[in-house]
């Protein structure tokens, strides 16, 4: 893998919320380790106009409020440069270039450009056009190409996108963002499965009865109804970050830790998903739209209130699905996933449950024991709890959940690298395993299309839950009907285990 961390990082979309809450920071964070070497530069690239100061100046701002004040922040900021342009126009390309030039000549760059589009979709294809035709892409380092979400808004559009894009970059070249593989638990995954003897024998249909993968939000939708009304959780939440959790899950052991080897195990999950079509669509699926409601003792409106969104809107803030893989490891296990916004509390966790032993001598009718889980904590808190039973000191022979748990809050969070920082260091060491490669994104697409095409041409019972809970009825019944209950996630929460 290279390691040449020489590079020009363009950032389109430089004066954008994403750039100043994320990669600003993120940047001075590998830059305060020693992760970026003497011969980086960035130049910040946006419609509005600013002089070089008056961008450097955002940075350090954006920086302070994320970091608190910095002695060495005039020396990063010195690194940064800024372009108006015009994402449509040639010329701006033009002087683009010959700006990248310069730059690249100042610091001995090598030619390595990393082009980051951290802005409006639609822009994205014309923008890797432009770097083409206009010789952004000549150069003699390396190029890459490192691109938000979403891709895309269905396979047509994704499938579109990708086209214009590789007429620039090769897949090798394309780092598609999907941000929670920058987490770190998420990433942790792989190591939990594939480094723990007691774990991986285990991982499988004959010893797991269901798996539980909750994303949920407080927050609504904020500022982005615009957006989130042609987007909806399946599109927003679903298709990407949802879909690559179950493949983290369920994937077989890679033969080795290389890129290729791990993303082709990942593509095998995506193609053995089970397709749901048609009728299928509502025995597999909840979709729900929030209502006025309380959170945190705040009176908070319905999603048809907030700004910039249809009073009479039938988009999905919140899904929960069974999702089924269809493989000798998964058959019959069912994988259910849940994410919304103005639930209960801000929780992403993983609850591994596994099936009951086969005669459990501890069984008193009035107190049922049980099963094991394993709950992998993704945030806030980041840590794993292994639910064992175990003798109820001082009694008889009662049982009793006990509950091990490692809590990263503490001894690692400290020094845990956030996620953006971890994918900008990824993409400028040439690393494309966390990154989305196409095929992951057009089998998902495939996925979730089957499902919004049903959910389009019927218009939903909306509002259908309050905000401050965890959903609407539907979605506890889509597990009752299987004989399981979602974990309840507070409950769960690793500082609350002993
Ligand atoms: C983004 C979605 O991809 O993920 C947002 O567009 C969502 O709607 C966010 O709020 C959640 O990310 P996190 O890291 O806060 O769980």
């Amino acid at each position: 893998m290279e390691q040449n961390m020489t590079s020009l990082i363009m950032i389109f979309g430089a004066t954008g919320d994403l750039a100043k809450r994320k990669l600003f920071p993120s940047l001075y964070r590998l830059f305060e380790r020693g992760k970026l070497s003497e011969r980086f530069a960035v130049i910040g690239v946006g419609r509005r106009t600013l002089s070089n100061d008056e961008f450097q100046q955002s940075i350090k701002d954006s920086v302070t409020s994320a970091l608190g004040e910095k002695d060495d922040i005039e020396e990063f900021v010195r690194h940064f440069y800024y372009q108006s342009h015009d994402v449509a126009d040639s010329n701006s390309y033009s002087a683009l270039k010959k700006l990248a030039d310069e730059v690249d000549e100042h610091y001995q760059l090598e030619g390595n450009r990393i082009f980051y589009l951290a802005m409006a979709p639609e822009f994205f294809g014309p923008i890797a056009l432009h770097l083409k035709s206009d010789g952004l892409t000549d150069v003699k380092g390396y190029k890459r190409l490192v691109i938000e979400k979403p891709f895309g808004h269905d396979l047509a559009s994704a499938k579109e996108l990708n086209h214009q894009i590789r007429t620039a970059f090769s897949e090798e070249e394309i780092y598609r963002i999907d941000h929670y593989l920058g987490k770190e638990m998420v990433r942790n995954i792989e190591v939990i499965r594939f480094a723990n003897a007691i774990f991986e024998p285990l991982w499988n249909n004959r010893y797991i009865s269901n798996i539980q993968v909750t994303s949920s939000e407080s927050l609504g939708v904020e500022e982005r109804g615009r957006y989130y009304e042609t987007s909806g959780a399946l599109r927003d939440m679903l298709q990407n970050h949802m879909l690559q959790m179950v493949a983290l899950l369920a994937m077989e052991p890679p033969i080795s830790l290389t890129t290729d080897e791990i993303r082709s195990e990942k593509v095998r999950v995506f193609r053995s998903l089970r397709t749901i079509e048609g009728d299928e669509v509502k025995d597999y699926f909840v979709r729900g739209q929030y209502d006025a409601g309380t959170i945190n003792g705040k009176q908070v409106p319905k999603y048809r209130d907030e700004p910039m969104v249809d009073q009479e809107s039938n988009t999905e803030t919140f899904v929960a699905g069974k999702v089924m893989i269809d493989n000798f490891r998964w058959a019959g296990v069912p994988f259910y996933i849940r994410t919304g916004k103005r639930m209960e509390t801000k929780s992403t966790k993983i609850v591994i449950q596994f099936k009951d032993i086969p005669m459990n001598l501890y069984y008193q009718p009035e107190k049922m024991l049980n099963p094991n889980l394993l709950v992998i904590h993704i945030q806030p808190e980041e840590g794993i709890t292994l639910h064992l039973n175990a003798k109820h000191a001082g009694g008889h022979l009662d049982a009793q959940t006990v509950k091990l748990s490692f809590s990263n809050t503490g001894t690692n969070a400290m020094n845990t690298p956030e996620g953006y920082e971890k994918l900008l260091y990824d993409c400028m060491r040439g690393d494309a395993t966390n990154f989305t490669h196409w095929d992951e994104v057009a089998y998902s697409w495939a996925f979730v299309d089957k499902i919004s095409n049903v959910w389009a041409k019927e218009k939903a019972d909306f509002p259908n839950y309050n905000s401050g809970t965890m959903g609407p009825d539907a979605a506890d019944q889509l597990l009752e009907k299987d004989g399981f209950f979602w974990w309840p996630v507070t409950d769960l929460d690793v500082d609350t285990c002993k």
